[in-house]
C-alpha cells in the first residue's frame, strides 16, 4: 500500500509540475557565474561551449549554456523598455550569440532578477516581465535563471513571493517559447511549496563557494526551514544539510537547485571534490558546471564526467534522502539511500570528520525506505567510483543479515549502487569492502 500512495503522490508533483514541459530530468550545463564572476563577455561564452563539445561534456548531457549577471547595459531601450545587452561586452550583439551557441547544437540562457536591479546592480525585470520575456524569446533563449535581489519587499510570505515569480512563470510561458525557468530566490519562503507548479528549478540556499564545511556567518542559516536570510559563502556540506529535509520536494519538472558546482575551482581535495558532484547527482540537484570548461585538470575531468553518478542524475527518479547522521570526533558520518528507476538502490557515506571513520551499515538501515521486500534479497554492491564490483551483501533464507563494514577516508564519501542479485551467492561473500577512496 504504501509504495503506491508514493507512487500517486509522485504522479500528481508530476503532473503538476509541467506546466512548460522542460526539465524533467534535472538541467546540465555550464554558467559563468563562480568562475568569472561579472568578467563575462563572449568570447568566454564561446569558448566555454566550444571545450563543452571538445571534452565530450555535452554527450554526458550538460547541454547549456548559461550567461549569468553583467550582460546588460547601463540601461533599458529608452524608447521601448526591452532589455538591452552591454555592447563593449558583447559586439555582435545577444541574438547573434545565442545563434552560434544553437549553431554548435547547444541551448542557451540568460539571466534577470525578479527584482528593480540584478544582484551586480544591472537593471532587474520587475514590473518589466512581459518585455523580457518576449525579448529573451525573441533572441532564441532556451533557459532563465531569475534571481532575487533589490525585490522591494516582496517577500516575506510564499504568497507574497509566489506572485512575484509567477508573474515571470507567466510572461514565459505567454511567449509561446519553451524556456526553462530557474528560480534563484535562495529558499525564501520555501519554494519547494509553492513554485512546484510555476519553476523547473529552485534555488534553495544562499550562495556557494569552493569550501567543504566551513562555517561562514555570512551564510547564516542553520536550517534551511527557518531561514530568514540566505547570504553567501555557504558551503558544501552546509548546503547539503539544507537540502536534507527538503528532499521529498523535489521531483521531475521542479527540482531542488543546490547551487552551481565548484569542482576545478580549487581550495577543495579530490576527497572533498568527489562529495560535492556525488551528492549533487545523487540529490538531482540541476549540474551547472562553474569553473573555466576552457582548461581543466584530469582530475577535474574524471570528476564532472562520473557517467554512472550522472545517469542516476538524470533518471527522472527523485533525490535520494539521508537516513542518519551521527556524531563523530570533530566531525560526523551520514548514510543516505534511495532507489534509482531500475530498481537499484543506491547507498552513500560520508565523513566529515578529520580522521578516517569505520563505518558499520545495518542493513535494514539501508533499506528501510524500500520496505521488507529488499530485506529477504541479496545485492551486489558497485563502486561508483572506484568502479567495481566490491562484495555481495545480503541474507540468504535462513540467515541472519550482516552488517557491512566500511572505510571513509577524511572528508570522503563511498557511494554504491546495490543490485538484486541471486541468493545463492549471499553469504560467500566478503564482508568488508576492501578498497577505500
Ligand atoms: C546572486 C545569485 C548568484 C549569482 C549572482 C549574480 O548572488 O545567487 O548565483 O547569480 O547573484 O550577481
Amino acid at each position: 500500500m504504501v509504495p503506491r500512495l508514493l507512487a500517486l503522490a509522485s504522479f500528481f508533483s508530476a503532473s503538476l509540475a509541467l506546466r512548460n514541459g522542460l526539465a524533467l530530468t534535472p538541467p546540465m550545463g555550464w554558467n559563468s557565474w563562480n568562475y568569472f564572476s561579472c568578467g563575462v563577455n563572449e568570447d568566454i561564452v564561446l569558448r566555454a561551449a566550444k571545450s563543452m563539445i571538445s571534452y565530450n561534456l555535452t554527450r554526458l548531457g550538460y547541454e547549456y549554456v548559461l550567461v549569468d549577471d553583467c550582460w546588460q547595459a547601463d540601461t533599458r531601450d529608452p524608447k521601448t523598455g526591452a532589455p538591452v545587452e552591454d555592447k563593449g561586452r558583447f559586439p555582435n550583439g545577444m541574438k547573434d550569440l545565442v545563434d552560434k551557441v544553437h549553431a554548435m547544437g547547444l541551448k542557451f540562457g540568460i539571466y534577470s532578477s525578479a527584482g528593480t536591479y540584478t544582484c551586480a546592480g544591472r537593471f532587474g525585470s520587475l514590473g518589466y516581465e512581459e518585455i523580457d520575456a518576449k525579448t529573451y524569446a525573441g533572441w532564441g533563449v532556451d533557459y532563465l535563471k531569475y534571481d532575487n535581489c533589490y525585490n522591494e519587499g516582496r517577500a516575506g510570505t510564499p504568497m507574497i513571493s509566489y506572485e512575484r515569480y509567477n508573474n515571470m512563470s507567466m510572461a514565459l510561458n505567454a511567449t509561446g517559447r519553451p524556456m526553462v525557468y530557474s528560480m534563484c530566490n535562495w529558499g525564501e519562503d520555501g519554494p519547494w511549496n509553492f513554485a512546484i507548479e510555476i519553476a523547473n528549478s529552485y534555488r534553495i540556499s544562499g550562495d556557494i563557494y569552493p569550501n567543504y564545511n566551513d562555517f561562514d556567518i555570512r551564510c547564516p542559516c542553520t536550517d534551511v526551514l527557518d531561514c530568514k536570510l540566505a547570504g553567501f559563502h555557504c558551503s558544501v556540506m552546509r548546503i547539503l544539510d539544507f537540502s536534507a529535509p527538503i528532499g521529498q520536494k523535489s521531483g521531475s519538472g521542479h527540482w531542488n537547485d543546490l547551487d552551481m558546482l565548484e569542482i576545478g575551482n580549487d581550495d577543495m581535495t579530490l576527497y572533498e571534490q568527489l562529495t560535492h558532484f556525488s551528492m549533487w547527482a545523487l540529490v538531482k540537484s540541476p549540474l551547472i558546471l562553474g569553473n573555466d570548461v576552457t582548461s581543466m585538470t584530469p582530475q577535474t575531468l574524471t570528476i564532472i564526467t562520473n557517467d554512472a553518478l550522472i545517469a542516476i542524475n538524470q533518471d527522472g527518479n527523485g533525490p535520494i534522502t539521508r537516513r542518519w547522521k551521527k556524531p563523530v570526533k570533530d566531525g560526523e558520518i551520514q548514510l543516505w539511500s534511495g532507489g534509482t528507476a531500475n530498481n537499484s538502490i543506491i547507498f552513500t557515506v560520508l565523513n566529515t570528520s578529520p580522521t578516517t571513520q569505520t563505518v558499520y551499515l545495518d542493513f535494514a538501515d539501508v533499506f528501510y525506505d524500500q520496505g521488507r521486500y529488499y530485506a529477504r534479497q541479496n545485492f551486489k554492491l558497485f563502486d561508483l567510483w572506484m568502479k567495481d564490483e566490491t562484495d555481495n551483501w545480503g541474507a540468504p533464507a535462513g540467515q541472519a543479515q550482516f552488517n557491512l563494514t566500511l572505510e571513509v577516508a577524511t572528508h570522503s564519501i563511498r557511494v554504491f549502487r546495490a543490485t538484486p542479485a541471486p541468493l545463492e551467492s549471499a553469504g560467500s561473500a566478503k564482508r568488508e569492502s576492501e578498497k577505500h577512496l
